[in-house]
C-alpha cells in the first residue's frame, strides 16, 4: 500500500506531514512510502534522511501520487484556476491532512467529486483515545510558546526581574486571553522567562489550570463561567451583558500589559473582539499584542493577518496566521506523529493492509467524504 507524501504549496507552510522517523514506522506498518523531492526541505528533513528511512523520493506531484492509495497532507490542498491539487489524486484514495474543511467547502466537494476518502484532521473528537493524534493541540501547544516568544523578541523591555547595579528593571506584565492548549502554553512560557502573567478565559474551569501554572486568573462572573464550557470542553459564545462584564474587568489590566497574547476560540464561529481599537489606544507605547486568533477574524481590532503592524501609538500588533509553520521541524514531529498514531487506527498491522471500522468515533468524528458522498453533516448543503 503505498503513501504518498506531498511537498506543501501553500504559502508561508513550511511543514512536512511524515518524518524520517514517522516514515521508518509507516513501512513497518506494511506500507511503501513516496516523498516529493524536498518535501522536508523546509523543516530541515532532506531527501537523503528520507531514504535511510526506506522512503523513495519523486521527482514531480504525479510521481509521488502515482498508485498512492494514501495521501498526507500538512494544509487544504489547493484547488484553484491555476492549480489543482485534488484534480491529480488517484481516485478513490485516502487524503488525511489539516483540512480546514468547514473554511474549505469547493475543495471538499472536489474530494467528493474525485470519491476520495478525506479525513479532516482538526476535527478530531477531544477523546482520551484521540489525544495522540490531536493536530490542534499539538500546533496550539507550539503556537503559544512561539507568541510569547515572538512578542518578546520585538518588546523593548526585558522579561524578567533585573536587580543591577545601576536599578532594578521591573517585570514585564504578560496578559493572555484565552487558556485553552495555546493560551496555557503561553502562560508558561511566559512565567519561565520571568515575566508577571495574568489570563482570563470564559471558562471557570481554566482557573485552577492558569493558577497551577503561576499566573492570575481574572474571573469576570463565576456563575456565567461556570456554564460557558460545552460538554467537548470548548467554550460557548456568551451574551452582550457577559462580554461587556470581561471587557470592564480585563480593560484595566489590557491598559498596564505589555505584552498581550490572545487565543480565544469559538468552535464553528468567527473568533470574539476581545481588545478593541479604543482600548488599544490607550495602552503604552511600546506595547505588543499576538492575535493568534487572527485566522477566525481576530480577537484585536486592527491586526492584520501574517502582517506585523504598528498603531500610531506605537503599540505593535502580531498577526501571524500560521505560528507552528514557524518552528516547522518540531511542529512537523509531532503533526506526523499525530498522523502516524492516525495510521495505526486504519492500518491492520498483521494484514497490512487498510482496516477501517466506519463506526469508530474518531472515524466518524474526522470523515468528510467517501464515495462521491459529503459525509460531515455540517458541511451538506
Ligand atoms: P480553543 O482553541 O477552541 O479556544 C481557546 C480558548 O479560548 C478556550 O480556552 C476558550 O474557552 C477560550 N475563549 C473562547 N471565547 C473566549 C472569550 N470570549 N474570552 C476569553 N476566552 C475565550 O480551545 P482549545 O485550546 O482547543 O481547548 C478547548 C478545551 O478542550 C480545553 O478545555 C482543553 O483542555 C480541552 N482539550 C481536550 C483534549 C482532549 O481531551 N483530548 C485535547 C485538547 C484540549
Amino acid at each position: 500500500m503505498k503513501i504518498a507524501v506531498l511537498r506543501e504549496i501553500r504559502q508561508g507552510e513550511s511543514r512536512v506531514a511524515a518524518t524520517p522517523e514517522t516514515v521508518k514506522k509507516l513501512i513497518n506498518l506494511g506500507c511503501s512510502v513516496s516523498i516529493e523531492n524536498d518535501a522536508g526541505k523546509l523543516s530541515n528533513f532532506s531527501n537523503e534522511m528520507y531514504v535511510n528511512s526506506g522512503a523513495e523520493i519523486s521527482n514531480t506531484v504525479s510521481e509521488t501520487l502515482n498508485e498512492a492509495k494514501i495521501i498526507l497532507k500538512v494544509s487544504c490542498p489547493i484547488c484553484s484556476s491555476d492549480i489543482d491539487e485534488v484534480d491529480l489524486f488517484p481516485e478513490e484514495s485516502i487524503l488525511i491532512a489539516n483540512l480546514q474543511a468547514y473554511s474549505n467547502p469547493k475543495v471538499v466537494s472536489k474530494l467528493a467529486e474525485r470519491k476520495i476518502s478525506a479525513f479532516a484532521m482538526e476535527l478530531m473528537p477531544r477523546i482520551t483515545r484521540a489525544q495522540s493524534m490531536d493536530i490542534l493541540s499539538s500546533q496550539s501547544n507550539l503556537s503559544g510558546y512561539k507568541a510569547v516568544v515572538e512578542a518578546s523578541s520585538v518588546f523593548n523591555g526585558a522579561m524578567p526581574m533585573m536587580m543591577t547595579a545601576a536599578g532594578t528593571i521591573p517585570p514585564a506584565r504578560v496578559l493572555v486571553f484565552g487558556a485553552g492548549v495555546a493560551g496555557l502554553q503561553a502562560i508558561a512560557t511566559a512565567k519561565r522567562l520571568g515575566a508577571v502573567v495574568l489570563a482570563t478565559d470564559v471558562r471557570y474551569a481554566a482557573k485552577e489550570q492558569v493558577e497551577s501554572l503561576g499566573g492570575k486568573f481574572i474571573v469576570v462572573d463565576e456563575e456565567a463561567m461556570k456554564a460557558a464550557e460545552t460538554e467537548g470542553g470548548y467554550a460557548r459564545e456568551m451574551s452582550q451583558e457577559f462580554k461587556n462584564k470581561q471587557a470592564e474587568a480585563v480593560g484595566k489590566e489590557v491598559i498596564k500589559s505589555d505584552i498581550i497574547i490572545t487565543t480565544a476560540l469559538i468552535p464553528g464561529r468567527d473568533a470574539p473582539t476581545l481588545i478593541t481599537s479604543e482600548l488599544i489606544s490607550k495602552m503604552k507605547s511600546g506595547s505588543v499584542i499576538v492575535d493568534l486568533a487572527v485566522e477566525a477574524g481576530g480577537n484585536v481590532e486592527g491586526s492584520v493577518k501574517d502582517k506585523v503592524i504598528t498603531t500610531e501609538d506605537g503599540v505593535i500588533i502580531i498577526g501571524y496566521s500560521n505560528m507552528p509553520s514557524l518552528l516547522s521541524r518540531d511542529a512537523s514531529s509531532l503533526f506526523g506523529r499525530n498522523i502516524l498514531n492516525f495510521m495505526n487506527l486504519i492500518v491492520d498491522k498483521d494484514t497490512h493492509s487498510l482496516n477501517i471500522n466506519w463506526d469508530d468515533e474518531i472515524i466518524k468524528g474526522t470523515l468528510v467524504t467517501r464515495n462521491n458522498i459529503i459525509t460531515n453533516a455540517n458541511l451538506k448543503k
